[in-house]
Formats: C-alpha cells, structure tokens, sequence
C-alpha cells in the first residue's frame, strides 16, 4: 500500500504502486477479481486465495466462477454446486506445505443461487413453492436480466453477511464487458422498479378487457398458447410480493462492493487489446469510487528474453549458422546418423535463432505496455508464463509467491 498506516495515499501525490498482495489482503475482507476473459482472474482468485490461507493463518473462502475441469478438481469443487467446501489439510501437504489458515472453495451454481434468493424473499412457503414451480421462472432463472452477473454479486453478499470467512476472494463470470457485474445490482433494482414490471402485474385478465390490448393479447394467446400467457401473468404477480425485498437488497449489494473493506484486483495480460480493457476498467472503479487494490499482469514473457546477451547468441547463431551446423554434425551422428545432416541443422539453428528474437520483440513490448500503463494501483504485479496450465495446489503456489511481496 503507498502508505501502510492508514492504507491511504498522501493526499494530491497518486499511489506509489510499491504496496504487496501480502498487505493488501491483510486489511480487506473482500477481494473480486476481475478483468478480460482468459487472462487469468480464475487462477489468480484461487491463487490469492490460497495464499492468504497459507500466510495470514485466516478463514479464506474463493468463490469461484467457471474453474477449469483440473482446478475444480485440485479445490475438490467436482459437482458440489455452491456448498462451501474446505479444502483438506491433506491437499496442502501434498504441495509441500502446512497452512496455518483455512482454505474453503466454492463454485457459483446460478440456478441454485437463484431458488435461494426466492427462497429468502419469499413472504411464505407457498409463494415460493408457486414460484419455483413456475415453467416461466424455471426457463428465465439461468438468463434472466444477466442473471449471471448479478448472482454472482448476491452469493458475494449472502456469504458475507451470514458467515465468518476473514477473508472472501471472488472470481467474476466471463462478461462481455467487464463492467457488466458492476451494474448489475443498480440494474436489477431499477428492474424491479420500473413500469414495465407494473404493466407486467397488471393481472392477465383484467388486461384481457381492454379494449387496445386486446388484439395483441388474441395473437399472443394463439402464438404462444394461454398456458404461457397465464404462466407470465402468476409469476410476475407471485413475484409482486418481494419487489421491495429485491430493491433493498440490490441496493445492499451494491453498497458491499463499494464498501471500504473491498477491494478490486484487475488481471490482465500485457497483450495491448485486454490490456486497454483492463485500463478502461480500472479507470471505471476509480471514477465510481471503487478501491483499485491491485492490477495483477499475468503470462508475461521471462526477463531474460529482453536481456543483450541472448541476443547476441541469436544474431551469431543466425549468421553463421552453416558453420555452426558443421561443427555439431560430428556430435549428432554420433546420437544418431540421421541427425547429422548440415544443411537441416543450420536450418534449425535459424529458425530457433529467429524464434528467440522475435520473442524478444514481444518481450520488449510487454514492457512498453507495462510502463505505459495510465492507472496506478496500489499493487502491481507481474506474473510470468509458466510452462504449463495451472490446476493444482502446487501451481496456485507457484503463482501465489509470484504475486504475494
Ligand atoms: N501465468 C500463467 N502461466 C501459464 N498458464 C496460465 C497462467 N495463468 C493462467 N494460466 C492458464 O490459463 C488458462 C486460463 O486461466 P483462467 O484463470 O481460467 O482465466 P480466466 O478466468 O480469466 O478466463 C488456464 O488454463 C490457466 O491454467
Ligand atoms: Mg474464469
């Protein structure tokens, strides 16, 4: 943090960008992970996560979105649906280390948050047995108004409010712009707020009478059947009844998120398409008042590859490729005689030269990218590409100490 005492930066000077995950997390509650697709929230939550449970010796929860089929598994997430789960002692062991804190790991089930969520609204056991009864209900729960998004935001909060977790690491759903999840607490407020719900519970069949509606109402009934058209009809009116419910709790979950022990950490790659994505949203919490806690780079090329040195083993190897080739022939044939052959080992040696520079034009613009970037959290840290996939404890490890001093 640019200034550990009060976490705050001086007043008129921007945050340093000198602060540690170790820090940051140490004094939040909530930390959601968000960011372009792909880039690597998933892993980057779990490894945080997994951290802070192994470090800071607290009850660490990382609530997981679309984990990969290995890492659900590695988190014991296999079709356990949105139960919490902890994550055996047992599991840490065989990755080497012995965690001073609780790691729990849960996965968000939409359509079981949602029969939750109308379960808690509910005025009565009958309404809600009536709702989630309802075909309309049972069709809309997984799409309804970016249902995704939203829920996402609510189990947040539920988890939040009723358990004892010091710490929750949230992963975010793949939007199609990151933002989305953002707005969607005021958007289901004004949702359930707006006049088009009004119209909506104007009961079927006093809509029925009247006379402008009428015709429309004939063509949807023979389109759509009376079946759908009642179904409509009961579920807006059983739903009537926790409008106020879902409003007020919008409005709660969007002040969790802007609350002062929540923080955003923003991951990217250094690729300039979701970096720019990743800048525009950074620059949106900040307007919005949101913490920026950290921006965390992910898959960056090695430092290496920017170095002089290994350039320079490149230009020679490419110029003076036949020469080389010639010299390791002899060693080649040896192993085996068909890889002695001059001409394909110049053509190797060239190509791999080729390889290596080029990666080192990436490299060198990942770089670019890096200092050009316009916001400055309190955390910025860089993650190298490993040379495999991520779906273990020992590899969120790995990632983990990368992020964490
Ligand atoms: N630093 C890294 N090095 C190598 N592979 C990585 C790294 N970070 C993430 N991955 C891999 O990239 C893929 C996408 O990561 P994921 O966390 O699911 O991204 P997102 O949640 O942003 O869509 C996964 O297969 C993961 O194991
Ligand atoms: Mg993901």
């Amino acid at each position: 943090m640019a200034d550990a005492g009060t976490g705050k930066a001086p007043r008129g000077a921007p945050p340093a960008g000198g602060g540690s995950m170790d820090g940051l997390l140490a004094t939040k509650e909530i930390v959601v992970a968000c960011g372009p697709g792909g880039v690597g929230k998933t892993t980057t939550a779990a490894a945080a996560a997994v951290m802070a449970a192994i470090r800071h010796g607290s009850k660490v929860l990382v609530l997981t979105v679309d984990p990969a089929k290995r890492l659900a598994n590695a988190l014991g997430l296999d079709g356990i649906g949105n139960t919490e789960h902890r994550v055996p002692d047992e599991a840490f062991r065989s990755a080497g280390v012995k965690p001073r804190g609780q790691l729990w790991a849960a996965m968000l089930d939409t359509k079981e948050s949602w029969d939750a969520l109308i379960a808690h609204h509910a005025p009565d056991d009958q309404t809600r047995d009536e709702i989630l009864a309802n075909p309309l209900y049972q069709n809309i729960a997984g799409r309804f108004v970016q249902s995704h998004d939203y829920i996402a935001m609510e189990r947040l909060y539920e988890i939040h409010s009723a358990s004892d977790y010091d710490l929750i690491v949230v992963d975010t759903p793949p939007t199609r712009n990151a933002l989305d999840f953002l707005d969607a607490p005021q958007r289901m407020a004004d949702f359930f707020s707006s006049r088009l719900l009004r119209w909506l519970i104007v009961p079927y069949r006093s809509r029925l009478v009247n006379v402008a509606t009428k015709p429309f109402y004939q063509i949807a009934d023979r389109i759509l059947g009376t079946e759908f058209l009642a179904d409509i009809s009961e579920f807006f009116i059983l739903f009537q009844s926790m409008y106020a419910g879902f409003v007020e709790r919008s409005d709660a979950v969007g002040r969790l998120l802007s609350d002062r022990r929540t923080t955003f950490v923003v991951v990217s790659t250094l690729e300039a398409v979701p970096l720019r994505e990743a800048e525009f949203f950074a620059e949106q919490l900040t307007n919005r008042r949101l913490h920026l806690g950290a921006i965390v780079l992910n898959k960056v090329l090695p430092d290496y590859l920017r170095g002089a040195a290994g350039a320079s083993v490149a230009e020679s190897m490419k110029e003076r490729a036949e020469e080389f080739a010639a010299q390791l022939s002899p060693t080649l044939t040896l192993v085996d005689p068909v890889l002695g052959d001059i001409d394909q080992i110049a053509r190797v040696l060239t190509e791999v030269a080729d390889g290596y520079l080029n990666f080192q034009v990436v490299a060198l613009r990942e770089m670019e990218e890096r200092s050009s970037l316009s916001v400055v959290p309190d955390v910025l840290a860089t993650v190298p590409f490993f040379e495999t996939d991520i779906f273990d404890l020992a590899g969120l490890i790995r990632l983990g100490e990368q992020i964490w001093d």
